[in-house]
């Protein structure tokens, strides 16, 4: 069905996790809260009052974790580091307990065949920070960049690939701006800070792996919107150039020397706490982009709503996952060709894809997920025509290897190549996984 043979005989065919969706261990070996574990363990805020505290158990399970990898046939894992298992004060002491995890994961990944590719932030900023003033505080993006440093000290002599922060976006918006993920605040006055040392944070990191990695290969992780106008009304017009302004723009300007974009700093109307030389330790060159794609939005023109004074609306008669997100392959392909053409990508990572379903097991103990493997090929496919025209697509990770803690709707939204079961915690490969085997495997033999 695919021409796998477009894509280049090395490419990086991965599966994706991050540590507070799977790892649990939520108090061991000198882990320290995170703004998450504070998050999840507020009443109401997560569906079903669901926590990582357990989670998939990967904390304990890695072993077996990486024997399904083995079976998937992948040859990279995209996983995460937990910062308050290193530095569980956010910054000073480290914790060799805590280190030693990944260091173990990182061995016995190479062992196996499959390349690491560690992510440092993935939204589970140490308690510790976040009540010194988190990511709307400077010291935040500096602390940042001395774990990286630590981190790449421990893991630079067999890690070559890094990713500073996943999805910044919904760090800064949906933590401080929407209020629906930690740490739980609802206003444009600090989530504009938060978005800048953010980004501050992830150039400091980048120049700190840099200086202890010296074949380090640095990325960043964003999850850009694919944005439309609900009509063709010039409001609606207008307000899909906010969302994209708010959504890709904001993210990628800075991180391109282009600064942040004037227009969307004059809709948040929050002065940008800029000093000299920040948006050059922004701009620190990169060697690929991490794009997460799941779906395109419809954007229409809200006045009344926070900035960017949008909304999205609900178009009828659209394929929708389980998490009501619309089915949509050519948002990913026109988003490789935009970060190739008005960016000058040298190399893309689809660093995440994938989608939820209701999956249950069947009375043969299989789990058959049509829908996935349906929204896997359309997307796989996507990446193609993209590679076709000329995008550097080196890789594509699905999110995710297991089922996990899907954030704010806990454990009843599905995303998994990998069945888990959270009474026993056993693993069952679905049809979707089986399928994205022999993909790969099929790339193997004819690419
Ligand atoms: C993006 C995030 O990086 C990941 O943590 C999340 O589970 C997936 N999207 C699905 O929502």
């Amino acid at each position: 069905m695919h021409d796998l043979t477009s894509l280049p005989a090395d490419f990086v065919w991965g599966v994706a996790t991050a540590a507070y969706q799977v790892e649990g261990a939520v108090t061991e070996d000198g882990r320290s809260p995170s703004i998450w574990d504070t998050f999840s363990h507020t009443p109401g805020k997560i569906d079903g009052n669901d926590n990582g505290d357990v989670a998939c158990d990967h904390y304990h399970r890695w072993p077996e974790d990486i024997d399904l990898m083995k079976r998937l046939g992948v040859n990279a894992y995209r996983f995460s580091i937990a910062w308050p298992r290193v530095v569980p004060g956010g910054d000073g002491a480290v914790n060799p307990a805590g280190l030693a995890f990944y260091d173990r994961l990182v061995d016995a990944l190479l062992e196996a065949g499959i390349t690491p590719y560690p992510t440092l932030y993935h939204w589970d900023l140490p308690q510790g920070l976040q009540d010194r003033g988190g990511w709307p505080a400077r010291d935040t993006a500096e602390h940042f960049a001395a774990y990286a440093a630590h981190v790449a000290a421990a893991l630079g002599d067999r890690v070559t690939q890094w990713t500073t922060l996943n999805e910044p976006l919904c760090s800064a918006w949906i933590g401080h701006l929407e209020g629906t993920m930690a740490p739980g605040l609802s206003d444009i006055a600090v989530a504009v800070p938060a978005s800048y040392h953010l980004l501050l944070g992830h150039g400091l990191a980048t120049q700190a792996i840099r200086a202890s990695v010296p074949n380090a290969q640095v990325g960043i992780v964003n999850n850009l919107g694919y944005a439309e106008p609900a009509s063709d009304s010039p409001a609606d017009v207008a307000a899909a150039r906010r969302a994209d302004g708010h959504s890709v723009r904001w993210w990628l300007d800075p991180i391109h020397g282009r600064g942040f974009p004037a227009d969307m700093v004059e809709v948040y109307g929050v002065d940008l706490p800029e000093r000299p030389g920040d948006l050059e330790t922004i701009a620190a060159p990169l060697d690929w982009l991490g794009l997460n794609y799941y779906f395109p939005t419809a954007i229409a023109d809200d006045p009344s709503g926070p900035p960017p004074y949008t909304r999205e609306v609900h178009r009828p008669d659209v394929r929708r996952t389980a998490m009501d997100w619309e089915i949509r392959d050519e948002g990913l392909e026109r988003l490789l060709m935009r970060l190739t053409d008005d960016y000058g990508a040298s190399r893309i990572l689809v660093t995440e894809n994938g989608s939820a379903w209701p999956d249950v097991v069947g009375p043969d103990g299989q789990v058959d997920d049509p829908e996935r493997v349906r929204y896997l090929e359309e997307h796989l496919a996507a990446c193609i025509r993209a590679v076709r025209r000329g995008a550097p697509v080196t890789g594509y990770f699905v999110w995710s290897l297991l089922d996990n803690f899907e954030w704010a709707y806990g454990y009843d939204k599905r995303f998994g190549l990998v069945y888990v079961d959270y009474e026993t915690q056993q693993r069952t490969i679905k049809g979707s996984g089986h399928r994205y085997g022999d993909l790969i495997r099929a790339h193997r033999r004819d690419g």
